[in-house]
């Protein structure tokens, strides 16, 4: 997480490190700042708490110069105070950070034994004093830049200003991405090309290990042996436009109701219009020829990929292993000689997850991204992609996505297994034929928005929710607890249904509300018996199902949201648009800012 912009320019640049900035916040929103070389050495202003807050500090005493650096913060190492707040500053040096310093308490121990003072509890700080102690050694600022950044253990993205009346930025890359832009007459420095798109379109990523020296009109790049190397500068196919919010008054209700077209836009470009088969391209063969898959994601993704684990399983006759991240990157997983590796990312910049599919390129496996953002890491370092069509995400709660994922992986799960030939031809068109529906399904999902307004005040009463499912809409449990908890920092659980009676049932009390998600599967009967158990123990229960169910649910839920009949694999899909409602209406009754909920960040770069 975090957010860098540089600007080196002929023109003043404070006010575009602030729109940079801006562009940036999905990063992180803890605290902001800039700094800048003014003529008389580098000035620097920060705020805690939002950007807005920082440009109004910069109103009240504003800072300019041609050659400067920005930051907004997610906070890992001290407080999300002013004091903080990047840059880091010396006297002679500025910096931002992107990243964690592994071993800054070695290094601060160091540096403070030679009479460094800090004024900070972040790791990043550090960066700035090593190399403040080699310009105070006599290297040149490019030594003592490089020497700093040979120091540096963990992740990082660098940018920094180092001397007195430098036209120059320096940075680096490690573990924590960096771009760099060419503008005319100026040159730019970026978490990301998205960042930049207002600057430039002109782009050329860093890549591990790279260190980059910045002038006005060109950049020099070492790889991370030190030898100089060339970089591949491309276009970036990012709008320069901003998201807006149109006439919605969040961006979580905005894209939860532009699913339909979201998801028109996702099944269409992966169903052949002359046979209605799925149209797989490079992943085709990666999915149809493997021993096995593992689908790795983290939160809401991975959300995604459990529920695709159903319909491999069940379609293609696939063994599929799914996993967290931040777990399987740590635990020497077993691999497939022949496996085939799927990554599910909305922003494709995840820690976890890009080290994952790290993990499984060395290890041989084929890698499929399913990425939201084309641009991003994961989907330039996969060996192909099936891309999420969603459309820029805003909310840090993941709605459209979600259900953009879950397309892709049903058309996926439908594709391995026709070319698998575990389905027929005929069997494949029925499945691409309901995914086709999609659309028309969500927007009749839609229309329970009022309803699921109705039943907010009960959740935002309750003191814990539990979420319940079966099957393939047991992952969907798991996530409209997940929904919840974030946007309403309501305590909820989602659990597979089945597992009540070991455990969970001792939670439930006279009103607490219970979530089942129930639409017409093979498993019905067996759910309508846990409501039961569960309504004869005084649960306020919530059912969401079809209409083919919803009788079965007279007597026993409080409330019953009837979705359409949901043929095929449509069903998971379009049930995730109540869970969203209701998070949406619960966090709005609860006066949160569901948008950027406390603590979060919306593309979590650190792992
Ligand atoms: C929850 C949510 C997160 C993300 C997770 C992975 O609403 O959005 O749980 O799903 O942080 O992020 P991506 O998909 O960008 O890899």
């Amino acid at each position: 997480m975090c957010g860098i912009v540089g600007i080196i320019s002929t023109r003043p640049v404070s006010a575009r490190l602030l729109e940079g900035l801006k562009r940036l916040e999905y990063r992180g929103y803890d605290s902001a700042g800039i700094a800048v070389f003014n003529g008389q050495g580098i000035k620097r202003c920060r705020a805690a708490g939002k950007i807005v807050n920082l440009q109004s500090a910069l109103q009240e005493s504003p800072i300019e110069g041609t050659c400067g650096i920005a930051h907004t913060r997610w906070a890992t190492h001290g407080r999300p105070t002013r004091t903080n707040a990047h840059p880091h500053q010396t006297s002679q040096v500025a910096i931002v950070h992107n990243g964690i310093i592994e071993n800054h308490k070695a290094l601060r121990e160091e540096l403070i034994d030679q009479g460094h003072v800090f004024a900070t509890q972040t790791d990043s700080e550090v960066i700035a004093h090593l190399i403040q102690h080699h310009l105070d050694k006599g290297l040149g600022e490019t030594d003592a830049f490089q020497a700093s950044i040979d120091k540096l253990e963990g992740a990082y993205a660098v940018a920094a200003l180092i001397g007195t009346h430098s036209q120059t930025l320096y940075a680096a890359r490690h573990g924590s991405p960096l771009v760099i832009g060419f503008g005319t007459d100026e040159m730019f420095v970026g978490s990301d090309a998205f960042a930049l798109a207002p600057f430039t379109q002109k782009v050329l990523y860093l890549e591990e290990g790279d260190s980059a020296i910045v002038n006005i009109d060109n950049v020099t790049i070492k790889d991370k042996a030190g030898a100089p190397v060339t970089r591949d500068i491309l276009t970036a196919k990012i709008s320069a436009v901003m998201a807006e919010k149109g006439n919605y008054r969040h961006f979580m209700e905005k894209e939860i109701h532009e699913q339909p077209e979201s998801l028109a836009r996702t099944v269409a470009a992966y169903i052949d219009p002359d046979t209605h088969l799925p149209l797989l391209d490079d992943a085709g063969p990666l999915l149809q020829n493997a021993d096995r898959l593992v689908a790795i994601a983290c939160g809401t993704a991975f959300y995604a990929a459990s529920v695709a684990k159903y319909w491999f399983e069940q379609y293609a006759d696939i063994h599929v292993e799914t996993d967290i991240a931040s777990e399987f990157r740590y635990r020497h997983p077993a691999l497939a000689k022949n496996g085939t590796a799927l990554f599910i990312s909305q922003s494709g910049e995840t820690a976890d997850t890009l080290a994952a599919l790290r993990y499984c390129k060395r290890a041989g496996l084929g890698t499929i991204g399913i990425v939201n953002a084309p641009e991003s890491s994961i989907a330039r370092e996969t060996n192909t992609n099936l891309h999420t069509l969603a459309g820029p995400e805003i909310g840090v709660a993941s709605t459209k996505a979600f259900t953009a994922q879950l397309a892709v992986l049903a058309l996926g799960a439908i594709g391995s297994a026709h070319l698998r030939k575990t389905i027929s031809d005929d069997e494949a068109k029925a499945h691409i034929e309901a995914l086709e529906h999609l659309p028309t399904l969500c927007k009749a999902a839609l229309e329970t928005e009022q309803q699921c307004a109705s039943i907010a005040p009960t959740l935002a009463q309750a003191s814990q929710t539990l979420f319940l499912g079966r099957g393939a809409y047991f992952p969907l449990a798991l996530e409209g607890a997940l929904k919840l908890k974030e946007v309403t920092y309501l305590h909820a659980e989602g659990y597979a249904a089945g597992e009540l009676k070991h455990g969970p049932i001792a939670l439930i009390e006279e009103g607490t509300p219970v979530v089942i998600i129930a639409p017409n599967d093979a498993l019905i009967e067996k759910t309508i018996s846990n409501v039961e158990e569960i309504a004869a123990r005084g649960a306020h229960v919530i059912a969401i199902t079809d209409k083919a169910c919803a009788s079965h649910f007279e007597g026993q839920a409080r409330h019953t949201i009837c979705l359409p009949d949901l043929p095929g694999l449509t069903g998971p899909i379009i049930s995730a648009i109540p869970l969203q409602f209701l998070a949406y209406y619960t966090a709005l009754k609860r006066g949160t800012n569901m948008d950027q909920p406390r603590n979060l960040a919306k593309s979590v770069t650190v792992e």
